[in-house]
């Protein structure tokens, strides 16, 4: 199992003016605790709550359809586009970057074992969307184009062009190069899906997008490139388990989620860093900052009242931004808590040869960078604690599926508990609708001519 060392945070460590005396907040909080771990559980199966993603490591219907389709297409494409953004890609993105061979798409097919290269066009750049279409044979390309909603702008705009071209070029035979992941029935992608005959998955209901990795808006694009999604599922359903434990020494995301919530709300410190020590989890931290922004940053509590909560995610990345972050880490303002992942067992191990023997670099040689990449994380969190910064550590026994699965799952129910102890709804994202109706107002969409003259007078005063 993964693990969580939160010593880093003891007021004993780092004073009592920036740290928590934690045998203490444990006892003070068990109680809210096993009610909120309670409820959440109480609450998974209503319908509106939002909670069902935390059924989804036992979903073993999508399972069974996501690897019956790719066991189809297998060996059909050379490969994978996903059009989606938000929590409709990064998901997928995370995890392909974690389990995949590092530099998938530059491998041979040989190297791939016939597996096709994988692109997540995650945003509408129109430098990049027609870089990346210069470059894909997009007979030879799978297109999963996801969205819940089936109508986001930057998505639809992007299928609307990949559409296009592929019918262009395959014709009528251009829908077997689709398979549209989005709601059951509602959404225009679930019409048109319909409509042309495209192979389609759902995202189930009361799952919201940066909660959906482990539907089939994750699960398909990582078993269309082989990734073992078993096992991906299986750390899911152990770290589910251990996670209903309602006993928070027992519990590492009820400790994390306390931590964070306690030190904001009492110490000020509302910035909350992902640093990975691994290049593999780096979108694992892009994935976290969506998780954790949209979901806890708030104006209204849920009775009503204006609280502006939500501590600021920043992703980093061990040990690259050591050169670039920790300056300001450990001696600008005081108010962050950094969450270190180390990883105990990397796939590779990289020897670095004992030459220059004599010179101020001699002592690397003979070391592995292994060795060089933990000692540079522990150094940090070390140094970080004598400047008296809050930190925790998370340990990793490997990257692989099942370390993953629990990894995001841990991060998930650590948000819905942070949410409840700040009490505001963890699910909605009512902070985005504004700019998306003004971009429809300015694109012209039916029904938005309102918006488009407010905005139009907005945009001049600017
Ligand atoms: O987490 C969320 O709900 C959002 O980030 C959505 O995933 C994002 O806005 C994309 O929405 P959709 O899947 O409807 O295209």
């Amino acid at each position: 199992m993964i693990r969580l060392n939160c010593r880093n945070v003891e007021a004993s460590i780092i004073g009592t003016e920036n740290g928590l005396e934690l045998e203490k907040e444990f006892d003070n909080y068990q109680e809210t605790i096993t009610k909120i771990i309670a409820n959440l559980n109480q609450r998974k199966d209503k319908p509106g709550q939002w909670l069902q993603w935390m059924n989804l490591g036992y979903n073993e219907e999508t399972l069974w359809y996501v690897k019956e389709y790719a066991s189809m297409v297998k060996n059909r494409f050379e490969n994978i586009l996903v059009l989606g953004i938000g929590g409709s890609a990064l998901g997928g993105l995370a995890v392909t970057e974690a389990l995949l061979k590092p530099y998938w798409n530059l491998l041979s097919e040989e190297q791939r074992e016939g597996l096709p290269r994988i692109f997540f066009l995650d945003n509408i750049d129109p430098d990049s969307i027609s870089g990346l279409l210069d470059i894909l044979d997009l007979k030879k390309t799978l297109v999963n184009v996801i969205t819940k909603s089936g109508s986001t702008a930057e998505t639809m705009s992007q299928f609307m062009i990949v559409k296009d071209r592929l019918e262009k070029e395959l014709g009528d035979n251009y829908r077997y190069n689709f398979v549209a992941t989005t709601d059951k029935k509602t959404g225009v992608l679930r019409q048109i899906a319909e409509q042309e005959g495209y192979k389609t998955f759902v995202v189930p209901d009361d799952v919201g997008g940066r909660f959906s990795v482990f539907s089939a808006v994750g699960l398909l694009p990582l078993a269309l490139v082989g990734i073992d999604i078993d096992a991906i599922l299986k750390g899911v359903k152990d770290m589910d388990l251990a996670l209903k434990n309602t006993d928070i020494r027992e519990n590492i995301a009820a400790q994390n989620a306390l931590i964070h919530y306690l030190l904001d709300t009492r110490k000020g410190k509302n910035l909350s860093v992902m640093m990975p020590y691994s290049s593999r989890l780096k979108y694992v931290s892009d994935w976290y900052v969506q998780l954790w922004a949209e979901s806890l940053g708030k104006n209204k509590d849920n009775d009503g009242n204006d609280v502006n909560v939500g501590p600021t995610p920043i992703k980093a990345l061990g040990a690259t931004d050591q050169h670039s972050q920790i300056q300001l880490y450990n001696e600008g303002p005081n108010n962050k808590i950094i969450n270190f992942i180390r990883v105990e067992e990397f796939d590779n191990t990289l020897e670095i040869p004992n030459i220059f023997e004599y010179t101020g670099i001699g002592y690397l040689g003979g070391k592995t960078i292994n060795q060089l990449i933990n000692a540079e994380a522990d150094s940090t969190r070390v140094a970080l604690s004598d400047y008296n910064r809050p930190n925790v550590t998370i340990t990793l026994p490997k990257v692989d599926g099942y370390n993953v699965g629990q990894l995001l799952y841990m991060l998930e129910v650590q948000t819905a508990i942070a949410g409840e102890l700040y009490n505001i709804n963890t699910f909605n994202q009512p902070g985005v609708e504004q700019a998306k109706n003004y971009t429809y107002a300015l694109m012209g969409r039916a029904g938005y001519e309102e918006s488009a003259h407010v905005l139009n007078e907005k945009m001049s005063v600017v």
